[in-house]
């Protein structure tokens, strides 16, 4: 059965079967749409399968899969390569990790229907080395599969060849953009290059290559098996299928869904997700990754899909989903993020190595106190000149945190500039833990787990804390049992 609001296309396989077992594969109609695609079908009847079915891309662009798998198979070429993007580098994210985990041959029969397809003979998977279980039945998977005839040369009798290999990933979020993921499958730096040319013309090695997403290539059987009518009824209009995200952060229920595109960011939320814990209330969400934006809760009725999220300036990424509750500053935030970024630009540009730096130390002028309504203006300008002029993807969606957090939340960058205060209580520099005399019975408790001993009072006396010596750590606050502590 399944979960409420939920509809399992990619992970229709994962929980169900034994992933080290290719026979439990098989069961559930496995390796039948590659079967009968290289034995009754065509490369052209696949590809216009693919177009007819409207699957986008799901590790981030969302570009037509079937548009890109045509430009691979018009270009002529004595080595083409299908290439299955498994470096998942968004913090929290691991929709593909949960894919590779537990339906490892449906991402083999989806290599090779699209080797088929474009008329590549190699496969290669670029995975995280911090994978090992994925890495583990990725392996047995590929073994399996030519044991059985399924890879390897002369594929079911029909003469065609193909066959899998795997590249290791170091963990750098930058290797996850195509570019810079063939010249680190090739053994250069891993940094990305100005397209065009496109992957699909000149990629790994100078090739034509397809470099497809992990969930999106786990749509290709089933696509296949029930048909492109079926996939396409499935959606919104230019949005079709569905997604899998990964709900974190401030969520009662923690972890992966996968859910109709065209689904409301209220029914995610409140309905899948159980809102957020211990009666808070609901903020913001961070949907793309830490390059994307935040939603609020004016957002809680856009159908979630590409284009809306484009629309509200955010983005679909690969399905992270970052809940923040009345807690989170979206300064801090925007901070957050931003350090991520800032640890992760490859350097290889200016506007996005030195931007990103910019922008950072900005933010933090602003939560220390010490911003000026001169660098809010100046966050805009230079996060909109860092979009327009950055050599990637990365550093053109890179000031999203920060420009979406400033467009939704403007009175809390000014309370910090004008006003001096977080609103939300998480700046250090912008606060004060104060004792309320009326509250304090002099328990002495705070004074006794206080690590600078910065609290003062005697037994039954009312306690004061010293603010020049005070690091906000929140110790006092926690240990007090009469509310006497607060921050302000
Ligand atoms: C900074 C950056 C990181 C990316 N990381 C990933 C990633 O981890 N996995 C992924 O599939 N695509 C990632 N992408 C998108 C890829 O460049 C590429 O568009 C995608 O793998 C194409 O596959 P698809 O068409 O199936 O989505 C990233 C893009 C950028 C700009
Ligand atoms: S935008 Fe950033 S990550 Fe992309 S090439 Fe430039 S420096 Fe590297
Ligand atoms: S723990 Fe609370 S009640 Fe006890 S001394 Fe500290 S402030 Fe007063
Ligand atoms: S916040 Fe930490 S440092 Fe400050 S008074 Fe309380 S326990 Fe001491």
């Amino acid at each position: 059965m399944e979960p409420k609001k939920q509809l399992r296309i990619a992970t229709r396989n994962c929980g169900f079967i034994d992933p080290e077992n290719i026979e439990d594969y098989i069961g559930v109609r496995g390796y039948e749409a590659l079967a009968s695609a290289i034995t009754n079908g065509t490369p052209a009847g696949v590809i216009e399968q693919m177009k007819k079915s409207g699957l986008r891309g799901r590790g981030g662009g969302g570009f037509p899969t079937g548009v890109k798998w045509a430009f691979a198979a018009a270009n002529q070429a004595d080595q083409k390569y299908v290439v299955c993007n498994a470096d998942e580098g968004d913090p929290g994210a691991f929709m593909d990790r949960a894919l590779l985990e537990g339906d490892p041959h449906s991402i083999v029969e989806a290599m090779a229907i699209c080797g088929y397809a474009i008329g590549a003979s190699i496969g290669v998977v670029y995975i995280r080395a911090e994978y090992p279980l994925a890495i583990k039945r990725l392996i047995k998977s590929i073994e399996d599969a030519r044991d059985y005839g399924l890879l390897g040369r002369n594929i079911l009798g029909t003469g065609f060849n193909f066959d899998i290999e795997l590249k290791y990933g170091a963990g750098a979020f930058v290797c996850g953009e195509e570019t810079a993921l063939i010249r680190s499958m090739e053994g250069s730096r891993g940094e990305p290059y100005t397209k065009p040319p496109f992957p699909a013309s000149a990629g790994y090695w100078g090739k034509p290559t397809i470099v497809n997403n992990v969930e999106t290539l786990a749509n290709i059987p089933p696509i296949l098996v029930k048909g492109a009518d079926w996939f396409s009824s499935i959606g919104t209009e230019n949005s079709k299928g569905t997604k899998v995200f990964a709900l974190a952060g401030k969520i009662t229920n923690v972890g992966l869904i996968e859910v109709p595109m065209g689904i409301t960011l209220g029914e995610i939320i409140f309905e899948i997700g159980g809102g957020c814990p211990n009666g808070k209330q609901f903020k913001a969400v961070q949907t793309g990754g830490p390059s994307g934006g935040a939603l609020t809760s004016r957002d809680i009725d856009v159908p979630i899909d590409y284009d809306n999220l484009i629309a509200r300036g955010s983005m679909m990424g690969s399905g992270g989903m970052i809940v923040m509750d009345e807690d989170n500053c979206m300064v801090d935030v925007a901070k957050f993020f931003l350090d991520f970024t800032m640890d992760e630009t490859c350097g290889k540009c200016t506007p996005c190595r030195i931007g990103s730096k910019r922008l950072h130390e900005i933010l933090c002028r602003i939560t220390q106190g010490e911003g000026t309504l001169e660098d809010m203006e100046n966050l805009q300008c230079l996060g909109a000149t860092i979009k327009d002029t950055a050599l990637c993807g990365f550093g053109q969606t890179m000031p999203n945190p920060v420009l979406s957090t400033i467009r939704t939340f403007m009175d809390e960058y000014r309370a910090h500039v004008v006003d001096k205060k977080c609103p939300a209580g998480v700046c250090v520099s912008l606060l004060e833990i104060v004792i309320l005399a009326e509250s304090c019975v002099g328990c002495t408790l705070c004074s006794r787990v206080c690590p600078v001993n910065c609290i003062s009072g005697t037994v039954k006396g009312v306690h004061v804390i010293d603010q020049a010596a005070c690091i906000k750590c929140g110790a006092c606050i926690d240990a007090c049992k009469f509310q006497a502590i607060v921050k302000r």
